[in-house]
């Protein structure tokens, strides 16, 4: 068993569409926990360091635009395998791709408005997480 966490956004897109109710009992029912969650508008520095690993990318001003246009919901989730457990919850990137069942796959058709970010991998885990929680607001319970 390898107990992980991973980091969670739910986009402005999902929040609009009241969605977040719903993506989050996904990650309950598959017995992920919630250790630290809040609603937020993201600040354009915090959007900008976020997506920062795609700074070079012809889409990245466009991405952090649509991360700031609207409150967003940021949560740390933890559990067996937990990086890769979400990542497949949540399905392909392109939601016209992603794969009915998954979060994406049952909720969006767009690259960007995809309904959904999570870390892919440990070390994306260490850095996105930092961006929005202090190590005290993860709660051990
Ligand atoms: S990539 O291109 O392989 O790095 O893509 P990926 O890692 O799957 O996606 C990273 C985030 O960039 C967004 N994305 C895009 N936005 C707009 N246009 C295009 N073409 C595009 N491609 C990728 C995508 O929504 C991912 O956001 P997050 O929040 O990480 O899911």
């Amino acid at each position: 068993m390898a107990i992980e966490r991973t980091f969670v956004m739910i986009k402005p897109d999902a929040v609009e569409r009241k969605l977040i109710g719903e993506i989050i009992s996904r990650f309950e029912r598959k017995n992920l926990k919630i250790v630290a969650m809040k609603l937020i508008k993201m600040t354009k520095e915090q959007a900008k360091e976020l997506y920062i690993p795609h700074k070079d990318k012809p889409f990245y001003n466009d991405l952090v635009n649509f991360a700031t246009r609207g409150p967003v919901v940021v949560m740390v989730l933890e559990g067996d395998s937990a990086v890769e457990v979400v990542r497949t919850l949540i399905g392909s990137t392109d939601g016209r791709k992603a794969l009915p069942g998954t979060i994406r796959g049952d909720f969006a058709l767009d690259i960007q408005e995809n309904v959904i970010h999570a870390s892919d991998s440990k070390e994306s885990y260490e850095r996105e997480h930092k961006i929005f929680f202090l190590e005290s607001e993860l709660l051990k319970y």
